[in-house]
C-alpha cells in the first residue's frame, strides 16, 4: 500500500474523515428539539467510551452523559481552552491553592490560567524534563494544596507525564487531580476512575479527530459537589457562558444552556463512532507504533529529540533540527513534498519540528511522510545514512 496525496503529520487538529465531514454539512436544526438531543445523545455516549469510562446508551433519554462510575460528560462549545477554563473557574476559589508542574507552552498555559482563577504555585520545569516526582511530593507534604493540576501530554515538547505516580501522590495527599489531557484523551491510555481524577478535558481536533472548536470535560461528583458547595461564597469566580451550574442543570436531558455548537457536535459525534469502531486499545497501539517508529529513525538519522527518553510521547514527537537547518524546511517540506508538520513554540521557533501519531493518520501516511521529511533533509544538504524507513514501522 502507498499514500498518494498530501500527508497531514500535524499535533492537531488532526485530518477529519468523510462521515464527520458529511455529518457537518448536514443541514440546520433546531436547537431544542428532538433531532438535536439524539445527536447529543450519540455524542455523549462516544464521549465516555473516548475518556474510558463506563459505558452509556446513546439513546436520548437514557442518562446518556453518565455511567456506572462516578462521573459525567459535559460537551462545551469552544475549544479545549474553553473546556479547561471552565473546569479551573468553577472548581478553584480565589484563594485556593494549587500546584501545577510544568515542562512546556501547555502545562505553563494552564498555570496562566490558575493564576487568574485561584492560588498558583508554579513548579516550572524546561521544557521537555520529566518533573521531579520528589519536589512535587515535597510541595505536597505542606498539606496546603486542594489540587494538582497537570498538562497530561505536552504538545509542545512531546513529553507525557507520569500520570500513575502523581494520581497516587494525590491520593496520599487527599487533593484533588486534574488533567488537561486535550491530546491524550482518545489517544493514550488514560485511566480517570484509577487515578481518582476529579476532572479531564478533552478537545475534539486531536486524538478523537474531530472538528476544532468543540471540547468536552468529564467531572467525578467530588468535582460537582464541590463547585454547588462553594458556589455563592464571597471569594468564587465570577462565572457567566462557562457556568458548571446550568450545564448540569441541562446535561441528563442532553440539552446545553446555550445554543450549542450544532453541527461540531454532529461531526464529533461520527468521528466517535469511527474510534469506537476502530476500538480504543487499538488506536493506543496505533499510536504507539507510529511514535516508536518516528523516534526511533530519527534517532539513528542523527537527530535529537527534544523530551526526556522515559516519557516520551506517542501522539506528538518533538524532534530538534540540524545544525544550519531552520523552519525553510517545513515550508518547503509543504509547498514542494506536501507534506505538513508543525514547528517549536516560544523560545524553541525555528529550532524544532514536531510530528503528530494521533486521531486517524494511518501507519501508511506516517511512512510517506517520513520519507518525503527525510528527502527534504537531504536537500539541505543534511547528511542522512540510507534507511528502509517502512521498517521502523513493522
Ligand atoms: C495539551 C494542549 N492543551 C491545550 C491546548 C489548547 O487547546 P485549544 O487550542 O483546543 O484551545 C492544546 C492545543 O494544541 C494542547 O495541545
Amino acid at each position: 500500500m502507498s499514500h498518494d496525496g498530501d500527508c497531514f503529520l500535524v499535533p492537531g487538529p488532526t485530518r477529519m474523515n468523510q462521515k464527520c465531514l458529511d455529518a457537518m454539512a448536514t443541514p440546520v436544526i433546531t436547537a431544542r428539539g428532538t433531532e438535536f438531543r439524539d445527536i447529543m445523545a450519540e455524542l455523549n455516549s462516544g464521549l465516555r467510551y473516548a475518556f474510558n469510562l463506563s459505558p452509556s446508551s446513546d439513546k436520548r433519554g437514557n442518562n446518556t452523559w453518565a455511567g456506572d462510575d462516578d462521573y459525567v460528560v459535559v460537551v462545551v462549545s469552544g475549544s479545549g481552552t474553553a473546556g479547561m477554563e471552565m473546569v479551573v473557574a468553577n472548581r478553584f476559589r480565589r484563594n485556593d491553592r494549587v500546584l501545577v508542574p510544568t515542562n512546556g507552552k501547555f502545562g505553563e498555559r494552564v498555570a496562566e490560567m490558575c493564576d487568574r482563577y485561584c492560588n498558583l504555585k508554579h513548579m516550572r520545569y524546561e521544557w521537555g524534563r520529566a518533573f521531579d516526582l520528589y519536589e512535587m511530593e515535597m510541595e505536597l507534604e505542606k498539606g496546603i494544596y486542594e489540587a494538582v493540576l497537570i498538562c497530561h501530554n505536552e504538545t509542545s515538547a512531546g513529553i507525557t507525564q507520569d500520570a500513575e505516580a502523581i494520581a497516587e501522590m494525590c491520593q496520599r495527599h487527599d487533593v484533588a487531580f486534574i488533567l488537561d489531557g486535550i491530546t491524550s484523551i482518545g489517544g493514550m491510555p488514560v485511566h480517570p476512575e484509577k487515578w481518582n481524577a476529579e476532572a479531564l478535558v478533552v478537545g475534539a481536533q486531536k486524538c478523537t479527530a474531530g472538528p476544532s472548536g468543540i471540547a468536552a470535560i468529564a467531572i467525578n461528583q467530588s468535582f460537582i459537589e464541590r463547585v454547588k458547595k462553594i458556589r455563592g461564597q464571597d471569594d468564587n469566580n465570577a462565572l457567566f457562558y462557562l457556568d458548571l451550574i446550568p450545564a448540569l442543570k441541562k446535561g441528563d436531558d442532553e440539552q446545553t444552556p446555550w445554543t450549542p455548537a450544532i453541527n461540531l457536535a454532529m461531526g464529533w459525534s461520527e468521528a466517535l463512532k469511527v474510534l469506537r469502531h476502530e476500538g480504543l486499545e487499538s488506536r493506543w497501539n496505533k499510536a504507539t507504533k507510529m511514535a516508536n517508529g518516528v523516534r526511533n529513525l530519527f534517532l539513528d538519522c542523527g537527530f535529537e529529540l527534544l523530551a526526556d527518553e522515559q516519557q516520551r510521547s506517542d501522539s506528538v514527537t518533538a524532534i530538534m533540527y540540524p545544525g544550519g537547518v531552520d523552519d525553510k524546511w517545513r515550508s518547503r517540506l509543504k509547498d514542494v513534498y506536501h507534506t505538513q508538520v508543525i514547528g517549536g513554540q516560544d523560545h524553541l521557533k525555528g529550532k524544532m519540528f514536531r510530528v503528530g501519531s494521533m486521531g486517524e493518520t494511518t501507519l501508511v501516511e506516517m511512512i510517506e511522510g517520513c520519507n518525503r521529511m527525510l528527502q527534504c533533509f537531504r536537500d539541505f544538504d543534511v547528511d542522512l545514512p540510507q534507511v528502509d524507513v517502512e521498517s521502523y514501522f513493522q
